[in-house]
């Protein structure tokens, strides 16, 4: 049993996180309200006094299009904040393990990215999430950085439930269809971070459920599974449906270093997709 930190465990993928974790663990969560990561001092203290084995950090600016108008508010949090975590985690000895995205890429390469690939983010929150990596990296912590991508989770807003919404709205859709990338369950990704604690894998690691899809087969199949066949979703190139930030084209991310360091490979987002949607009912 280890001693866990979790940061932003009250978001999606953290509150998921603490409870994968908490049935083997003994597992403090923590956000903002208890600590604000931009704060050096106040991360290396509230570190200090749990002294962790781990830090698994959650906490991030998220909005990918506020980002483009919050430029300073989204590099304070995803890159100075993420450095703060690592090196509160250097000063306790503890494995820190950051979350980062996919959104670090320009979507242009038609493979896989493997880890070792060269980023060119796109966007500013793409771009404050390198400089997090890169952050941790640096602090002198020892550190696992995970690179995830399409999360959706238990209460809170995500893709599943805007389709959903909408869908319950008997409206047509418009969904692009021209960006594609890995639809992730945050229980799934949950489930990784606990299965790679015991392994010795560190650096950067791609960690998904399988499989890719566009935004548009993603909400097919979202209707489809929660018995919405009938509603209309109106496939649509990404500029006819302007964003302020720009998102990769093609975000696939190879899972091979993963597979090889788990020992196994995470189910199809499909799969993962149907269980979310059956809990969901039993909420
Ligand atoms: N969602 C996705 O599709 C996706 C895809 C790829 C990677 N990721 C990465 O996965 C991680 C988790 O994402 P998520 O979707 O679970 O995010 P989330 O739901 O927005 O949760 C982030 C949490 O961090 C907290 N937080 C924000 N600023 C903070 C600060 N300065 N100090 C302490 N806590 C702070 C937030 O509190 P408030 O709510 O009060 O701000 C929130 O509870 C992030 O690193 C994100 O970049 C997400």
């Amino acid at each position: 049993m280890s001693s866990i930190m979790v940061t932003g465990a009250r978001g999606m993928l953290g509150s998921e996180i603490v409870r994968t974790l908490g049935s083997a663990h003994a597992v403090v969560g923590v956000d903002i309200g208890e600590f604000d990561i931009r704060d050096a001092d106040a991360t290396v203290d509230a570190i200090r006094r749990v002294s962790p084995d781990i830090v698994v950090n959650c906490a991030a600016y998220t909005d990918v299009d506020g980002a483009e108008s919050s430029r300073e508010l989204a590099f304070a949090v995803n890159a100075t904040g993420a450095g703060n975590v690592g090196r509160a985690a250097a000063d306790a000895r503890a494995l820190m393990i950051q979350i980062s995205t996919d959104y670090v890429f320009d979507g242009e390469k038609n493979l896989p990215y493997v880890e070792s690939d060269a980023p060119n983010p796109l966007s500013v929150y793409g771009e404050s999430k390198l400089a997090g990596e890169q952050a941790v990296a640096e602090s002198g912590c020892e550190c696992l950085i995970l690179r995830t991508a399409w999360l959706y989770g238990h209460g809170c807003p995500n893709f599943v439930e805007t389709m959903l919404r909408l869908a319950g709205e008997q409206k047509p859709l418009r969904v692009v269809d021209d960006q594609e990338g890995m639809p992730t369950s945050s229980s799934d990704l949950a489930m990784i971070v606990a299965g790679i604690l015991s392994t010795g894998v560190r650096g950067l690691v791609n960690a998904t459920n399988s499989g890719s899809c566009s935004w548009f087969t993603f909400a097919r199949r979202i209707l489809d599974l929660s018995g919405s066949s009938d509603i209309i979703i109106e496939p649509v190139r990404t500029e006819e449906f302007p964003r302020p930030a720009k998102r990769p084209r093609r975000s696939v991310l190879s899972l091979a270093r993963l597979t090889e360091s788990l020992g196994w490979e995470p189910r199809p987002w499909g799969e993962a997709l149907a269980d979310y949607l059956t809990e969901r009912q039993g909420r």
